[in-house]
């Protein structure tokens, strides 16, 4: 069974999760504007993760046989004008989930609901992976992408690290 408050605290981070989806579907949106289909294609692949993770959490709500609590999500709405700044956005934003996720954990372990901190243990080894994720794009992109010949096979690569949603293939 789950306690009230971490119902919430679940639900609240099926938000942060679908947030976190908005945050990089918005960033391939300017990629794809800037003509950089292999930047959009990962920020669109890994969108879909988000939504992936949201799932999990509503998941493992609706396994311990209660309802999901629904809050208005708060997505950025940046217009973004430099290929570093989504790049920044997703660094911030991924340091803000490792913190809402060790505050889960916290509770859940103060609550001696060790079923939750067992549950939860799979997203603090995936959040490791989502920071670094995240520097490795803007250290990529601070070392090649300050001539057109390095943006041009970044891009490449960016484009076939998942799979393929480059426009017109
Ligand atoms: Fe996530
Ligand atoms: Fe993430």
């Amino acid at each position: 069974m789950l306690s009230k408050k971490m119902i919430s605290l679940l639900s609240e981070q099926v938000k942060n999760e679908f947030e976190s989806a908005y945050l990089y579907l918005i960033a391939a949106d300017y990629f794809h504007s800037e003509g950089l289909p292999g930047f959009a294609s990962w920020y669109i692949n890994h969108s879909k993760e988000e939504v992936e993770h949201a799932m999990i959490f509503y998941d493992y709500i609706h396994r311990n046989n209660e309802r999901v609590q629904f809050f208005n999500l708060e997505p950025t709405r940046t217009i973004y004008s430099s290929l570093t700044k989504p790049l920044e956005d997703t660094i911030v934003h991924e340091d803000f989930i490792t913190t809402c996720i060790n505050q889960i954990y916290e509770v859940a372990a103060k609550e001696k609901d060790y079923r939750t901190t067992n549950f939860l243990t799979w997203f603090i080894t995936e959040q490791q992976e989502e920071e670094e994720n995240a520097h490795a794009n803007m250290n990529k992109l601070n070392l090649f992408g300050n001539n057109p010949a390095g943006l041009y096979l970044l891009d490449k690569e960016m484009g076939n690290r998942y799979g393929k949603h480059n426009k017109g293939e």
